[in-house]
């Protein structure tokens, strides 16, 4: 695996992979990898011929006083697992190299609407900067096809979106929660939970799951369930910013009589240090059932 800083010599390796008949796959990433980002390698493996995996920490989607300077940078290790993995190139561009203008006064991309709401609304801003840098990594990679996990479900749609709107030429890709033993969906923050606090973080996953299950079996009182879930999480330890139920299409608010399938329960946490997000598309629970 060959690892590249570069933007003309990541770009020149894919138009020559490209120029020989061969699909690029891409995963962008801000490294600390763990098994949840492994499973978009292999997914993107599946459905490619050779694979791209970014790794850069993006200043832009953090907000003054997140944890943009504490996350946690482990390159080396990130670097190993890839190489296991057998991803063909790793591109880690410097904050220099993907806004050689600085940061202020910056040409943007913003996705109306799906960027305010829910997370959103709690992190003015993020959605904003997660479009613009996976936009300029598009057009510095320009791959076939980009892999997303849909544990960060407002992102994908965010991505999706955009990409539609702008007509860019990559297939989206979702890629399914890759999950912990207990439920507890795979994150780099889950690193900030205190032993306590991990034990009780699976939690989220239960409540999430029981409202899904609530909606499949039918239920259609959505205010209903989602205080029910906010007082369970409540009741567990957590600081909700929000337990919603949307569309899965699109993330607007559900009329009573959509199907189960057309349905996804959202929730964020504070749990300590961590904030915690996670979700379940009911069509996943009816799955199961079936
Ligand atoms: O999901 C992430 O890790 C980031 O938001 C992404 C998509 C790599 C953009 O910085």
């Amino acid at each position: 695996m060959e690892t590249e800083r570069q933007i003309d010599a990541v770009r020149a390796q894919v138009r020559a992979w490209q120029s020989q008949g061969l699909k690029v796959g891409f995963v962008p990433t801000m490294g600390n990898l763990h098994e949840g980002h492994l499973r978009l390698v292999r997914h993107a493996r599946r459905v490619s011929d050779r694979v791209v995996v970014s790794i850069f920490v993006n200043p832009t989607q953090f907000a003054p006083g997140e944890d943009f300077e504490s996350y946690p940078r482990t390159m080396e290790r990130d670097s190993e697992l890839l190489r296991e993995e057998l991803a063909d190139l790793l591109f880690n561009p410097t904050v220099a190299e993907v806004y050689p203008r600085g940061l202020d006064h910056l040409a943007t991309v913003h996705v109306p609407g799906l960027s305010e709401i829910l997370c959103g609304a709690y992190r003015p801003g993020h959605f904003t900067g997660v479009a613009t840098v996976v936009c300029k990594l598009f057009n510095m990679v320009v791959p076939d096809c980009a892999v997303f996990g849909r544990k960060d479900f407002q992102q994908f749609q965010v991505i999706r979106r955009m990409v539609t709107d702008l007509n860019m030429p990559v297939e989206i890709i979702g890629s399914p929660t890759a999950r912990e033993y207990d439920g507890l969906a795979m994150s780099s923050r889950n690193a900030y939970l205190e032993p306590a606090q991990r034990e009780l973080a699976p939690a989220l996953y239960r409540c999430l799951r029981r409202l899904a299950e609530a909606l499949a079996a039918g239920e259609r009182d959505f205010g209903m369930l989602e205080s029910d879930g906010w007082r369970e999480l409540a009741t567990a330890g957590m600081l909700p910013d929000y337990v919603s139920i949307r569309r899965r299409a699109d993330l607007s608010e559900p009329v009573p009589d959509l199907p189960a399938n057309d349905l996804v329960v959202l929730a964020a946490v504070h749990l300590g240090r961590a904030r915690l997000i996670d979700n379940i598309e009911v069509a996943d629970i009816v799955t199961e059932g079936s």
